[in-house]
């Protein structure tokens, strides 16, 4: 392949990423997926998955079309669908549509659809070329596969630390660690989630209301881990109390696909021991507690040698404000985006 064509798939599909980006807020729980045709005279035609019921991203892409589909290219992030749901299959539309090469960024492992879209656009010869721009693609996406992989939300971790490792001060104060900026991504982290788990703990010191500030009526549900008063802030708020693995499989069976942790130490180990933690969003301000007494980010024993610490990769590293924020994720993570 010459470099003007690798060139040229390159555009098509970061155009098809920017489409799926804009699907991301109203699409969950279906992937946010961007579609673009390209014409046998360079024409292009773009799509994003409408909010749930609604046409997925290569219908949107077709029908605003205005050349013919026959002998086109179509650039998609996520593999067609073949199952007939809510939508018939696009795998089969594409077919009627004599579409002639389809190049995917990520296979869906959604199991009713896992390979087969490939197989039935194949089966009908249809050139398929997959994994373009995929790591970018995937690490749109992780959520989503995280969630249809193993069946539970994509566990995002939130902690404001000073940069000598605190969340809090000896006598629980916390407010404010971080600053405005910072306290304003959060508010879109939230924003960005299906559900916000904390700890008892936080709500007794704290009495937060976990709200998204600023996207009020995308404030997601809230969970909190152990009894707390009716007369809280975070009210209305389910309390649970056992194992949070099983509360983790039951949010992903009701479809949550992120969930958000904002909680204290001891809450963050629980999700750190049971291998919970997909990303941290770790807001370092520029201050230090200056002693060794305040309220470490992971409450008990830790790792006993270096060899056994907690590993992860920096995806990002943003300023927020006097503040930076680093997005880390686990090494599971790393090596899952990175996969096919
Ligand atoms: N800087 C930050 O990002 C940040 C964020 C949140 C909180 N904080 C600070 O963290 C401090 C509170 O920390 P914390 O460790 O006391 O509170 P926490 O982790 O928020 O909550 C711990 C409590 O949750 C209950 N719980 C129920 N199931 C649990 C499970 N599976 N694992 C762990 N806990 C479970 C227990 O309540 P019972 O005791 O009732 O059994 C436990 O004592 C406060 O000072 C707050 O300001 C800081």
């Amino acid at each position: 392949m010459s470099q003007t064509s690798i060139d040229r798939d390159r555009r098509a599909m970061r155009l098809a990423i920017l489409a799926s980006r804009e699907a991301r807020k109203h699409a969950r729980p279906n992937p946010w997926v961007g579609a673009v045709f390209v014409g046998r005279d360079g024409e292009v035609s773009s799509g994003a998955t409408r909010p749930p019921g609604g046409s997925h991203a290569e219908v949107v892409a077709r029908d605003r079309c205005n050349f013919d589909l026959k002998g086109s290219t179509l650039y998609v992030t996520l593999e067609p669908c073949s199952h007939h749901g809510k939508t018939p299959p696009c795998a089969e539309m594409l077919i009627k549509e004599g579409v002639s090469r389809v190049v995917i960024g990520s296979l869906d492992p959604d199991e009713r659809v896992s390979g087969m879209g490939v197989k039935l656009l194949e089966d009908a010869g249809i050139e398929v070329e997959l994994g373009l721009l995929a790591s970018e693609i995937r690490a749109d996406l992780a959520p989503y596969l995280v969630h249809r992989q193993l069946r539970r939300p994509f566990t995002l971790l939130k902690v404001a630390a000073t940069l000598d490792g605190f969340i809090a001060a000896p006598d629980g104060s916390s407010k404010w660690i971080t600053g405005e900026e910072s306290r304003k991504e959060v508010a879109r982290l939230r924003a960005y989630s299906d559900v916000l788990i904390t700890g008892a703990g936080t709500v007794r010191v704290d009495d937060p209301s976990m709200r998204a500030h600023g996207y009020e009526d995308q404030s997601p549900r809230r969970i909190v881990l152990g009894e707390i008063s009716p007369e809280a802030k975070i009210n209305p708020a389910t309390s649970f109390r056992g194992d949070i693995g099983e509360l983790m499989a039951n949010l992903g069976e009701e479809g949550a696909i992120v969930a958000m942790v904002e909680a204290g130490a001891k809450v963050a180990k629980s999700f750190l021991d049971q291998g919970l933690v997909d990303q941290i969003n770790l807001f370092l301000a520029p201050k230090f507690l200056g002693g060794s007494d305040g309220i470490s980010i992971f409450d008990g024993t830790g790792a006993s040698n270096i060899s056994k610490s907690y590993n992860f990769d920096i995806a990002t590293s943003n300023r927020r404000g006097s503040d930076i924020e680093l997005v880390l994720r686990s090494k599971w993570l790393s090596a899952f985006i990175e996969g096919a």
